[in-house]
């Protein structure tokens, strides 16, 4: 019989990504998702890839009454991937009530609910921000946790922390994976990444340009100390990184754990400037690129990629996809939302 995963935030960029490639690994998904930042026509587009409409709960997390049904209602489940959360670093910092509660509500509410009915298996979603400005990199995963910069990034070690405390005292395995900059989307462009309103991230940015949306993308700062003045990042494919998930999920079914807390970098182990991201968006894409340079953005870090060195021996996981695929990928699935030939 297939193992049954909950994955909360399954409409999501990642979660979505990460349902297809857990069809393909033979499990079988139960979304939640309240929809706040994503649409039921993902489940669409899941269905076109897997061939199965996962069953889907629309359902807010921080409603503990409805995390109590979603598990009461499923009996069969094996693990929890939680990746339903706030992510905007600059929103955090105007509604810092909001990303407290939540990112920490859920967390405390799924958690709960996991043990009162025997699920042992969680993995969740944190992020390289935890590093914050590292003196040293890649970073590893013994680099030293920084304080946050935004109440996001606080939320997010905080939850580390508090499953940690929570599986020292109980029976809970967990896998914090720390992803480095998600790209790309699904090859066959069915999902992809859809932001609400003006794009944050680079890459969407760079897709909306190309594709006409925006006049020009910003290059904030090309005064950092890197080899050419832009700021450096790992920039991981969206299905590589759902693969890890796969995997992880497979080393705490397993029992292959080596501690009831394990922690992983999952990025590529490369690093790309800015402008590097840009050069290679229109080698991939024969179009040309607006941009200009522009001041830093507050917040921003100068570079920090990861030391994969720890997945690729516990987990016997690595990155197989380029830069170049990603950034395929995602103008695959810019052209697709904007109906272009
Ligand atoms: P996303 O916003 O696309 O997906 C999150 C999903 O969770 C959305 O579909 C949203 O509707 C849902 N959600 C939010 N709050 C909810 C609630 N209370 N109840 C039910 N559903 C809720 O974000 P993503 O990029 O897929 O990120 C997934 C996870 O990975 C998040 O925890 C995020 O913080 C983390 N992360 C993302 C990145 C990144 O660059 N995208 C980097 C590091 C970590
Ligand atoms: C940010 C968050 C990180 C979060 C991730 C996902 C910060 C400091 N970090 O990562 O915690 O997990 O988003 O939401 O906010 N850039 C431009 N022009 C643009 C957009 C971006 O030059 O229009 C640059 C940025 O300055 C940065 C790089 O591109 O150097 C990547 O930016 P982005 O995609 O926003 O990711 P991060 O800032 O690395």
């Amino acid at each position: 019989m297939k193992a049954t995963i909950l994955v909360t935030g399954g409409l999501g960029y990642i979660g979505s990504h990460t349902v297809t490639a857990l069809y393909e690994a033979g499990f079988e998904a139960v979304i939640v998702d309240d929809l706040s930042n994503s649409t039921e026509a993902v489940l669409d587009g899941i269905a076109r890839i897997t061939g199965v409409r996962p069953e889907f709960y629309k359902e807010d997390l921080r409603d503990p009454s409805a995390v109590n049904r979603i598990f009461a209602e499923n009996s069969r489940l094996e693990g929890i991937i939680h990746f339903a959360a706030s992510k905007y670093v600059g929103e955090s910092i105007e509604k810092p009530l909001l990303y407290y509660e939540n990112n920490l509500c859920s967390l405390i509410h799924l958690t709960k609910e996991a043990l009162a009915h025997g699920v042992r298996h969680f993995i969740f979603s944190s992020s390289c921000t935890v590093y914050g400005e590292p003196e040293e990199v890649p970073v590893t995963e013994e680099s030293p946790v920084l304080p946050a910069v935004s109440p996001y990034g606080n939320t997010k070690q905080i939850g580390e922390e508090i499953l940690q405390d929570v599986a020292q005292a109980e029976d809970l395995n967990v896998i914090l994976l720390r992803y480095f900059n998600p790209v790309g989307a699904h090859p066959t462009a069915e999902i992809g990444e859809l932001p609400r309103g003006v794009p944050q991230n680079l890459v969407p940015f760079i897709t909306q340009t190309a594709a006409g949306v925006r006049e020009e993308l910003k290059i904030f700062g090309n005064d950092y100390s890197t080899p050419d003045g832009t700021a450096v990042r790992d920039y991981i494919h969206v299905m590589d990184l759902a693969e890890a998930h796969v995997v992880a999920l497979k080393r705490l079914l397993a029992g292959e754990n080596k501690q009831k807390v394990e922690v992983f970098n999952v990025g590529t182990g490369r690093g790309n400037s800015v402008l590097e991201v840009v050069k290679t968006f229109e080698e991939v894409t024969g179009k040309s690129l607006p941009y200009s340079f522009a001041p830093r953005r507050a917040g921003d870090i100068s570079a920090v990629w990861a030391d994969t060195t720890k997945a690729e021996r516990e987990l016997g996981w690595k990155a197989s996809k380029t830069l170049a695929d990603a950034l395929a990928d995602a103008w695959r699935w810019e052209k697709k939302v904007r109906k272009i030939k």
